[in-house]
């Protein structure tokens, strides 16, 4: 189909997929499918929206992302329980919808309570800061940010992330099916999203914090962007030559001088990776734990690292090449592969507790979601590599129009509909809009990139002093 026809279709959809709040446009709804039960996809979710939001903000339609801050502000503070335990203050509501009483509106939110495994929505929070610093560089209103109540919500999300835990590590330790992937996958410990967005959402606190306190805690942000920078490219990292490395790692290293930090055994690295990994062309790990290491592809974790320069210019480089020579697996019929590989057989029971969502191939287990193609679309931009997230583009108009707009494909190309995807999901009409929006004004990339700066670059010295007065 044309792209122009499309364009404009997925417009007419956006416009219909919007949330009413006494009046004023708050959010989209998930998905508007009008051949299965709604469950929970006639609600507005903090991360399908986020999409949707960059795309109203290039439009010059900032209005419905400022309601939209508010008004999750506001249910930020709202009660957070499940069976009279309270969750932390800072967290941010996975969905929310609006409800009538008495004739009257009123917006209820669902942090995690009411949703399917009860998952804890971490990354909400995380994007909530990313899109606040978005709206503030697209309109300018450092104001709206710069209002006690934001300042107040910004800094509950920081003691939330920054809270002191049990835990050695710089990267943030959360449950399984924290975030995109909300649904037993064997992602808890410290996965690469969640990683990625926490790096991002530091990134915009620090931009958007203000007076005295703010400062206080801005020196507390940088300090932890540093650390984890260096946390995440030092061992995440994987590329033939780290492979090499691991595959000859000794275990059992105890101190100070360890080389295998993590005691990663060489005997886990899977057989898959040893035929995929290509000669130049790399990658960030999905999780890093003891004697853990995820050798799975995270495709959002990986662009967003991309994005917010978590990965070094080198390593985004290298992201984009493996992309580029593992086309077929990654992009396929429908771009692109949530994660790669599957996870078959005995290890899908144990990882997905036998999830029938999430069969090999199917789903989160290595479907094909097209909302991905928006942060693809940006990676690309902030690489200079935008030829790839042209013919990514192209492939995928074949067919979202004509699979109305499906959520989500299954197999290992992404050639099926997904088995129980939903059909015009708001998030995948948007995020083509945004991927052409991006590619053909490449100057809005800016509302969702950041570059080093040179305060953290300063610190990330004395960190890297530190690792090295270690090592001595
Ligand atoms: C599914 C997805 C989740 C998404 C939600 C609404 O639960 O796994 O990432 O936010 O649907 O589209």
């Amino acid at each position: 189909m044309q792209a122009t026809f499309l364009v404009k279709e997925a417009w007419e959809l956006l416009e219909k997929s919007m949330v009413y709040f006494r009046g004023r446009p708050v959010g989209t709804v998930a998905a508007r499918d009008p051949y299965v039960e709604a469950l929970n996809y006639d609600q507005c979710f903090m991360r399908d929206f986020v999409p949707c939001a960059l795309l109203f903000l290039t439009n010059g339609r900032s209005e419905i992302v400022r309601n939209f801050l508010i008004e999750t502000l506001a249910l930020q503070s709202s009660d957070k329980q499940m069976d009279s335990f309270n969750a932390g203050q800072g967290l941010m509501p996975a969905s929310f919808k609006v409800e009538l009483w008495d004739e009257e509106q009123y917006l209820t939110a669902d942090f995690g309570e009411h949703a399917i495994g009860r998952v804890t929505p971490v990354d909400s929070c995380l994007w909530w800061l990313i899109l606040l610093r978005a709206y503030v560089k697209a309109t300018g209103d450092i104001a709206l940010a710069h209002q006690p109540e934001f300042q107040h919500s910004i800094m509950l999300i920081l003691k939330l992330c920054l809270a002191d835990r049990f835990d050695m590590y710089p990267t943030m330790l959360v449950p399984d099916g924290a975030f995109m992937i909300d649904r037993r996958m064997g992602v808890y410990g410290h996965p690469l999203e969640i990683q990625a967005l926490f790096y991002g959402a530091l990134c915009s606190a620090r931009e958007l914090l203000s007076g005295r306190r703010g400062e206080f805690y801005k020196q507390i942000v940088n300090q932890r962007l540093s650390v984890l920078n260096l946390h995440i490219r030092q061992y995440y990292w994987i590329d033939l030559k780290r492979l090499n490395e691991i595959y000859h790692f000794r275990g059992e290293e105890f101190g100070e001088t360890a080389i295998n930090k993590f005691n990663i055994y060489p005997e886990s690295i899977p057989y898959w990776l040893t035929e995929w990994i290509p000669e130049t062309g790399g990658y960030l790990a999905g999780n890093l734990g003891p004697a853990q290491m995820d050798f799975r592809f995270f495709t959002l974790g990986n662009l967003m690292a991309i994005n917010s320069s978590l990965a070094s210019d080198r390593e985004s480089q290298s992201i984009m090449d493996l992309i580029e020579q593992r086309w077929q697996d990654l992009v396929g019929y429908m771009p692109m592969k949530i994660c790669f590989p599957a996870v078959e057989d005995l290890e899908w029971k144990i990882l997905t507790g036998c999830d029938p969502k999430n069969v090999p191939w199917s789903y989160h287990n290595g479907g094909n979601w097209p909302v991905l193609l928006w942060s693809f679309a940006a990676a690309a931009v902030k690489t200079g590599r935008t030829e790839l997230a042209w013919r990514a583009l192209e492939i995928a108009e074949r067919r979202l129009s004509e699979d109305e707009w499906a959520e989500y494909y299954d197999g290992r190309n992404g050639r099926l509909v997904g088995k129980a995807s939903r059909k015009f999901q708001t998030w995948s009409i948007a995020g083509y809009l945004l991927a052409r929006e991006f590619l053909e004004h490449p100057e809005h990339l800016a509302l969702i990139s950041f570059t080093d700066d040179p305060e953290m670059l300063e610190w990330m010295g004395y960190a890297r002093n530190g690792y090295d007065s270690q090592k001595c």
